[in-house]
């Protein structure tokens, strides 16, 4: 990479608080120390495509660090999904001078980063869902907020199912993954957590119910992830039949399913709250800030090193560079022993 370099990057898919944080050391440290112009993409890879962009500063990412969304806005545009879209790709990086471009985002966006790479554009991703489901990181920016989002809510619902006598479900996030359920129920003292990794039978999550009623708790707490589904079922409960450019379901819906059918069987008063997006928006947590801030780092210091095809990742306390190619290989599915470590407060 020539030392002064035109760097894209663009925020693509669901958004995720720590973004404007990725955002901001990017061009903090890519201007500052390295030198670089950098330019944002508006609205992930639709912005590539219809060549919409804007150049980026030290001074235009001021003030953004604990700001939840993303300045550059996203999409979930597929640039494979119609002929022609990589070669409009191609056309917008090489009329902008763009020498290398960092993509942030999760499966999908890296996806089409990983086919670029191949196509021979330079990229270095770096990882983004509040799921937490992408390999190659322990960790990406935004679960752990979404997690303090999701247990905050159980803590309040608590008391409101404890003054009622009632059976509380809470539908959290998590397409293919359980790390939100688990994190926030372990957190919040959940009494029953249902996890895409383990297809449930309703049957047997009422009586866990009348089990632990019998013995004179008057209320419950059940987290539901929006992914989770019964054992032999058709799959997750998706809303309006509506599917993404990346052929993604929109899910949600199962606490409803589950608060009716739970009431009806065991005839315990019960009520269900989606957070759905709102463990999406608003500040990210101080972790998720710092975690952010070291891959939008990492992620300048590996283009102008030349690190081309790779994401930046967290290995325990230290971040890394994997290959794309490891990242996206399968999500990352729920470690089992920490559901069954959750499981022993279960009931
Ligand atoms: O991929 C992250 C995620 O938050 C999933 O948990 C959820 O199913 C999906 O995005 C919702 O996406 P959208 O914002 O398009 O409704």
């Amino acid at each position: 990479m020539r030392a002064m370099a035109r760097i894209g990057l663009l925020t693509g898919g669901g958004d995720c608080p720590g973004l404007n944080a990725v955002i901001r050391a990017i061009v903090r440290k890519g201007e500052d120390v390295h030198g670089h112009e950098l330019v944002g993409f508006r609205h992930g890879w639709a912005g590539v495509l219809a060549d919409e962009a804007m150049e980026l500063h030290h001074g235009t990412t001021s003030g953004i660090l604990h700001r939840g969304g993303t300045i550059l806005g996203t999409s979930r545009t597929n640039p494979y999904k119609d002929d022609g879209g990589s070669a409009r790709v191609h056309q917008t990086l090489a009329a902008r001078g763009i020498d290398a471009l960092i993509p942030i985002g999760g499966e999908d966006t890296l996806g089409v980063a990983r086919k670029l790479a191949d196509e021979g554009v330079n990229v270095v991703g770096v990882p983004k869902t509040i799921d937490n489901d992408l390999a190659g990181t322990d960790f990406t920016f935004g679960f752990q907020t979404a997690v303090q989002i999701a247990t905050d809510a159980i803590d309040r619902l608590h008391t409101t199912a404890e003054s009622h006598n009632r059976v509380m479900v809470v539908e959290v996030m998590g397409r293919h993954a359980g790390w939100i359920a688990v994190y926030s129920g372990m957190a919040g003292g959940a009494d029953v957590v249902l996890v895409p990794e383990r297809p449930f039978d309703v049957e047997q999550v009422c009586d866990s119910l009348r089990r632990r009623h019998e013995s004179g708790r008057t209320f419950s707490i059940v987290v539901v992830a929006e992914g989770a589904e019964r054992a032999g079922g058709d799959g997750p409960t998706a809303g309006e039949g509506v599917v993404d450019e990346f052929g993604h379901a929109r899910l949600g819906g199962i606490g409803v399913d589950l608060e009716h059918e739970i009431e009806e069987r065991t005839g315990f008063e019960s009520r269900v709250t989606i957070l759905g997006h709102v463990q999406r928006g608003g500040t990210p947590t101080a972790y998720d800030r710092v975690l952010a801030t070291r891959f939008g780092v990492a992620a300048i210091d590996a283009v102008s090193d030349g690190a081309f095809g790779t994401m930046v990742a967290l290995h325990a306390t230290a971040i890394r560079q994997v290959e794309l190619e490891e990242a996206l290989r399968e999500p990352k599915l729920l470690d089992p022993a920490l559901y069954d470590t959750a499981e022993v407060f279960f009931g």
